[in-house]
């Protein structure tokens, strides 16, 4: 079995996901081009981008850290800091507002004891309100990650998180890595 590969920082990364992101480089004219999806690779091993992975990027992708920086806290799924293991977004704003989006919220603080912008004791969920995720004429709409879910109800919701607390993130109605 191969092992994750640890720089002096404590920073660790699989060789497979080091292949992906040198796979990922290949594709494009200029390598800091696939700055966002090599961030998703990431995303998907760790929960969130620490330091040693900036600078993974910006020795593999020849880019600035700088535009590192820039592209990981100018979106909000990406994340810089520890993260609970499943970040689930609800957006808030005027088109999901009025399709439903405070009695989801209701919902989802009640099914997950929680807040909106708190974190379940167990470190598995953590709930925040967005203010457009770019789907309104679904609404109302989360995402989680990269997945994003439309038109959710309740039971949707339920769905959701039943999923996730078996280890099954439940088939999105978009994902939005980008690639592939
Ligand atoms: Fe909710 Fe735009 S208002 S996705």
């Amino acid at each position: 079995m191969s092992m994750p590969t640890e720089d002096t920082t404590g920073f660790a990364l699989s060789p497979a996901s080091l292949a992906r992101i040198d796979e990922l480089a290949a594709r494009y004219p200029t390598k800091a081009s696939a700055l966002m999806p090599c961030l998703w690779v990431i995303m998907d091993e760790l929960g969130w981008v620490p330091p040693g992975g900036v600078d993974l990027l910006v020795a593999r992708l020849d880019v600035a850290p700088a535009r590192v920086h820039e592209v990981l806290s100018f979106y909000t799924m990406f994340r810089d800091t520890p993260q609970a293991k499943h970040t689930i977004q609800v957006c808030h704003n005027i088109s999901c507002h009025i399709m439903g989006a405070r009695p989801l919220i209701g919902h989802l603080e009640s099914r997950l004891g929680v807040k909106l912008g708190g974190r379940t004791a167990d470190g598995l969920f953590q709930l925040e309100g967005v203010e457009c995720l770019g789907a309104c004429g679904m609404g109302p709409c989360l995402q989680l990650g990269k997945h994003l879910y439309e038109n959710v109800t309740p039971a949707k919701a339920d769905a959701l998180l039943d999923g996730l607390r078996s280890g099954i993130v439940p088939r999105a109605d978009t994902d939005r890595e980008g690639v592939d």
